[in-house]
């Protein structure tokens, strides 16, 4: 090699160097041949990827592609060096990886191409965009969220003016109609008004159901006890929803008061469970539940304009129709209804949320189309003198050192997200699975498992119990939790109660993970013998 005029490093310092680069880079490096072999990995493809560069040298770079990718990736190459045409090379896309374990993941990938030895190779550089993704994801929910939120604000502000006062104006009629009535004699002058009455008081029970979204509604706030109004509702709904649906209650213990109008909580609880008979026409099943929730900042934010504190919950679950996604939005607008003319205005849910909503408490919907719907409704604890605290700060710390490794099946990525960070938080490796395939072929993998946390209702082919099946085939004595936004009665209550399967309800705090945790892998959690950090 001839010497330059300043003194360049030498070659092997050169190589150092690049070597130093390589392994200490975050990105996956990894060079192929013209044939798509791979020649050389770094050590953050195989922290990215899943694999020990032993297993990835001088495989086809396809199997860190899905599908159709990774079919038509020899084609890429084939045809780039025929045709010279640039796909990738020095352009750079976000495109999809996949892990050893069949998890995929959006990463940007960049190409450049070298020559030597008379060969022709190529070097990827590979970004994980996770992170990024999940960021821009929940941007857009929360935008979204906003913009609901300002929607029905808007509709709220609207409908109160024009509800208050067409208010007046009913009764301005209602007044002067019965001063005339005094003066009729004749029976068809009678008739004549009574109908124009019966009118007006329609329209006054329709204002008042406006005004009641819109939160004008003069409300007669107490500190109640919910339960005591289950209670005292239940008997009234056994008798007028018919015999094809069976109602059962589940009533939380200490469930701590709240303050709310006691006859809003009566008619709230009565239009859910209205809807959901008429969500029902076969027949099914309705629960109602209460208990104490108490929400730590991260679970507020959850639920959006929550916040952090203590709550009571009270849950409306029907096996009916279901609320398809797209409208899941719209239903407590007031007059929304897909019901048909004469059955349905569609002011039974604005009333709800008005009247959650005046109590200072927050409403979301759980639906899977085919399967059902919870109404979760939130009350915060109302303050009462006899403060009796339950201590969730002792509950929510583990006191042990907690082992193992959990499997995370959840199709929701929100929820998986969050799950995946609670637990690792309290100290456990987390696999993830985004439905039953990707959980099965965790499980027909190698890694260690000692618990399988799974949704039980998700989209796709496997259902949580499929996967609890398989589980138990593929690993035979592995622990199960389960989890699933319905009352646990409804899903298959009897197989829970035959299998001793536990199903920890959504939404759940950090405690009640924490408590389900240790209650399935029997207060010693982890495998014996497993080191932790
Ligand atoms: N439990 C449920 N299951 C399935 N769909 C539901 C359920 N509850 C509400 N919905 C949907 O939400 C819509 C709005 O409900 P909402 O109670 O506000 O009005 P409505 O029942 O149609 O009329 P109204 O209550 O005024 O008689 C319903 O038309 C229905 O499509
Ligand atoms: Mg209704």
């Amino acid at each position: 090699m001839p010497k330059t005029a300043r003194q360049s490093p030498s070659q092997e310092a050169q190589v150092a160097k690049l070597i130093g680069i390589l392994e200490s880079a975050v990105s996956a490096i990894i060079t192929i041949d013209d044939h798509g072999l791979i020649e050389s990995v770094n050590p953050a493809t195989e922290s990215l990827f899943g694999y020990s560069a032993s297993e990835l040298i001088g495989q086809n770079v396809s199997i860190l592609m899905p599908e159709p990718y990774r079919s038509a990736h020899d084609g890429y190459i084939a045809n780039y060096l025929a045709s010279g045409v640039k796909r990738i090379i020095g352009i750079g896309r976000e495109v999809s990886g996949q892990r050893k374990d069949g998890t995929t993941f959006p990463v940007h990938l960049s190409v450049s191409e070298f020559e030597a030895d008379g060969r022709r190779y190529f070097t990827g550089i590979i970004h994980d965009l996770t992170d990024r993704r999940h960021v821009e994801e929940a941007l857009r929910e929360s935008e979204r969220r906003l913009a609901q939120a300002q929607k029905m604000e808007a509709v709220g502000q609207l409908t109160g003016g024009i509800a208050h006062d067409f208010n007046n104006l009913l009764l301005v009629i209602t007044g002067n109609l019965e001063l005339l009535e005094q003066q009729l004699d004749r029976d068809e002058q009678r008739a004549l008004l009574k109908e124009a009455q019966e009118a007006a008081a329609l329209g006054s029970k329709l204002t008042d159901q406006l005004l009641t979204f819109a939160r004008r509604r003069h409300v007669d706030t107490q500190v109640i006890q919910l339960n005591e109004i289950v209670v005292g509702v239940t008997d009234m709904l056994r008798r007028t929803l018919g015999e094809h649906i069976t109602l059962s209650t589940s009533l939380g213990r200490n469930v701590w008061p709240i303050r709310a109008d006691p006859s809003q909580v009566q008619s709230a609880i009565v239009n859910m469970a209205v809807n959901a008979r008429d969500a029902m026409e076969k027949g099914g099943r309705l629960v109602i539940e209460t208990r104490n929730m108490v929400f730590d900042a991260d679970e507020a934010g959850f639920h959006s304009d929550l916040k952090p504190g203590e709550y009571v919950q009270l849950a409306i679950s029907d096996t009916g129709t279901g609320i398809a996604p797209e409208i899941r939005d719209r239903v407590f607008e007031p007059f929304f209804t897909t019901k048909e003319k004469g059955r349905g205005t569609g002011l039974g849910l604005a009333m709800v949320y008005g009247f959650v909503k005046q109590s200072g408490g927050h409403i979301s919907i759980y639906s899977e189309v085919g399967h059902g719907t919870t109404f979760n409704l939130y009350f915060p604890r109302a303050e009462t003198d006899t403060l009796s605290f339950q201590d969730k700060d002792v509950a929510a710390s583990p006191d042990c050192q907690v082992r193992g490794t959990v499997l995370v099946v959840e199709d929701d990525e929100r929820v998986r997200q969050l799950t995946t960070t609670r637990l690792k938080l309290i100290g456990y490796q987390v696999l993830e699975a985004g439905d039953g395939a990707k959980a099965v072929e965790a499980l027909s993998g190698s890694d260690p498992i000692d618990l399988v946390f799974t949704d039980l209702v998700m989209p796709g082919g496997l259902s949580g119990w499929d996967v609890v099946a398989r589980a138990r085939q593929l690993r035979p004595g592995i622990k199960i939790l389960l989890t699933s936004g319905y009352a646990e009665e409804l899903v298959h209550a009897n197989d829970l109660r035959r299998e001793r399967l536990r199903v920890l309800r959504k939404p759940y705090s950090q405690a009640d993970l924490l408590a389900a945790l240790k209650d399935v892998l029997g207060g010693a959690p982890g495998r014996p013998g497993a080191d932790g950090p």
